[in-house]
């Protein structure tokens, strides 16, 4: 049986049209991914809807909302376009993220605090729809304070700075990294919210961000779908479970 306290796993298949895209046709197919990572046990597929569409694409989204079992986690910015797509899909979840055309990815967290008034109305009608709705911020206590003042149910801490120091073997970082994700966990729980972590985790920092206990969900994606060029989606996947599995315990 599941219980209650299991760490989720979203597997993000944005890269699968990363190198599909590349070519510009139809393969690899990034609902086959979201497929094979759904019948490997995850918990959920994340997609990010990006304005300058450089990996998923509409149809894609379209194709998640009709196959996936699975909760869909819209990952998308606070822009007029991107509510009206979410507010037609209706997914389970939607996670507001800072997008800049020239970042090669999502290069930080969502500036919540200066734009309280902007994001509180923009995430009403996503909630109203059903959606759950997750603001993406760095593990830092004025953000998390305004993640929860504008209503959002749940915050994604974002883990990129402490995966980077770890890789860069600047451990002293690192841990003065990790320690914030450790207190921001600990602290965006007790004001109520649900949280989750994402952005550049491996197998090598994964489980300490899994030891934490008020942590419900890690979003992991571009370390993942690169294991699965050598060891195949399901095998990536397992591993990964296997590793947050055993730091939970
Ligand atoms: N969570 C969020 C909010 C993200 O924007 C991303 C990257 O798109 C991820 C998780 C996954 O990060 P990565 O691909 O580095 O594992």
């Amino acid at each position: 049986m599941t219980s209650p306290n299991r760490l989720r796993l979203g597997v993000n298949i944005d890269h699968v049209a990363t190198v599909r895209n590349a070519r510009g046709g139809d393969t690899p197919d990034p609902l086959r991914a979201a497929r094979i990572a759904q019948d490997a046990g995850c918990d959920g597929i994340t997609a990010h809807l990006r304005e300058d569409r450089r990996h998923i694409s509409d149809a894609d989204i379209e194709g998640l909302m009709d196959m996936l079992t699975v909760p869909l986690n819209f990952e998308m910015a606070a822009t007029a376009e991107m509510q009206a797509i979410a507010l037609r899909h209706k997914p389970h979840a939607v996670c507001i993220v800072p997008e800049k055309r020239e970042e090669r990815t999502t290069e930080g967290g969502l500036e919540v605090a200066r734009e309280e008034n902007r994001l509180a109305h923009f995430i009403a009608p996503l909630i109203d729809a059903g959606s759950r709705v997750s603001i993406f911020i760095a593990a830092d206590k004025r953000q998390v304070e305004a993640a929860h003042r504008i209503g959002a149910q749940v915050i994604e801490l974002h883990s990129g700075a402490y995966c980077d120091a770890h890789h860069e073997g600047r451990f002293e970082d690192r841990d003065r990294e990790l320690k914030a994700l450790r207190e921001m966990s600990a602290f965006g729980h007790d004001l109520g919210l649900e949280v989750h972590v994402g952005h550049g985790l491996t197998y090598e920092t994964v489980q300490p961000v899994a030891a934490f206990p008020e942590v419900m969900e890690l979003n992991i994606g571009h370390f993942l779908i690169g294991e699965a060029i050598f060891l195949g989606m399901e095998p990536a996947i397992a591993k990964m479970r296997h590793l947050m599995d055993e730091a939970r315990t």
